[in-house]
């Protein structure tokens, strides 16, 4: 997606900032910087109205997303584009759910599991890569729908607390998982949990270094929160193909950087 086709209305930006950021000024700035200014008085006169429903389906959309925030603020980019950017201020509508999901190998699951079809073949094949490496990876979560994510993020409010929640979890809506396309890979050395540890682990390590031949992503780099606007993660893995995924690596930019850019 071309940053032409997000068009947030400067006058409106900070203020949604304010309301999405949560406070932390440096996903302030660094969310500003990155965030397209449009160029059509139009859709700044526009932002004033009531926002248009985008229709959610699952079928590839060409519309654009949203010109005006809902309700909560934030943008709504299109149903059945996998290369959508999600972060906290552009999300899914409610009933936007992938079409085509396939359940990944129990070998490489822990319990059910599922991507969309088109990712099934890279994620296959990363993992069979690292196996053959020596390595023992297992995808411990994957698709999540706005409810489970809903019950996630809430899981973290409930037991972190609000400020803490929104550095490590998605509100519903903002997650990569909801696309279908993005895994959390953990391994025995850290009991398959999801910890900053697995990144210095091989297995962590060897993703990092190989993912993006696979078409995958590291969504969170170290280092990077202020930009991303979560901590590192280095088990989350969004797929975007392996043209892309090479083209994220030549530029240096984090993911989010790069679909907005
Ligand atoms: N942990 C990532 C940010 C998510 O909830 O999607």
């Amino acid at each position: 997606m071309s940053g032409s086709r997000l068009l947030i209305p400067a006058t409106l930006l900070l203020a949604l900032l304010l309301v999405a950021c949560e406070g932390q000024p440096g996903v302030i700035d660094e969310l500003v910087a990155r965030s397209p200014t449009p160029d059509d008085p139009a859709a700044e006169a526009a932002s004033s109205e009531d926002p248009s429903p985008v229709a959610a389906t699952a079928t590839p959309s060409p519309a654009p997303p949203t010109a005006t925030p809902n309700a909560d603020g934030v943008y709504i980019v299109p149903c059945g584009d996998i290369h959508v950017p999600l972060d906290k201020l552009h999300r899914l509508e409610e009933d936007c759910a992938p079409e085509g999901l396939v359940a990944i190998s129990e070998a490489y699951a822990h319990g059910l599991q599922e991507v969309v079809e088109q990712t099934l073949p890279d994620l296959l094949a990363l993992l069979e890569a690292a196996v053959a490496e020596g390595h023992r990876l297992a995808v411990v979560s994957s698709y999540r729908s706005f409810e489970t994510q809903r019950n996630t993020y809430q899981y973290h409010v409930d037991t972190l607390g609000q400020e803490e929640a929104s550095r490590v979890s998605a509100r519903a809506g903002h997650s990569e998982h909801q696309l279908g396309t993005t895994v959390d890979f953990s391994s025995p050395a850290v009991a398959y949990e999801l910890v900053e540890a697995f990144g210095g682990t091989p297995e962590g390590r060897w993703l990092a270094g190989n993912a993006h031949e696979y078409g995958f992503v590291l969504s969170y780099p170290q280092g990077m929160e202020e930009v991303t606007g979560y901590v590192y993660e280095p088990w989350h893995f969004r797929w975007v193909g392996r043209e892309m995924a090479a083209e994220v690596r030549a530029s240096g930019l984090t993911l989010g950087q790069f679909l907005l850019r």
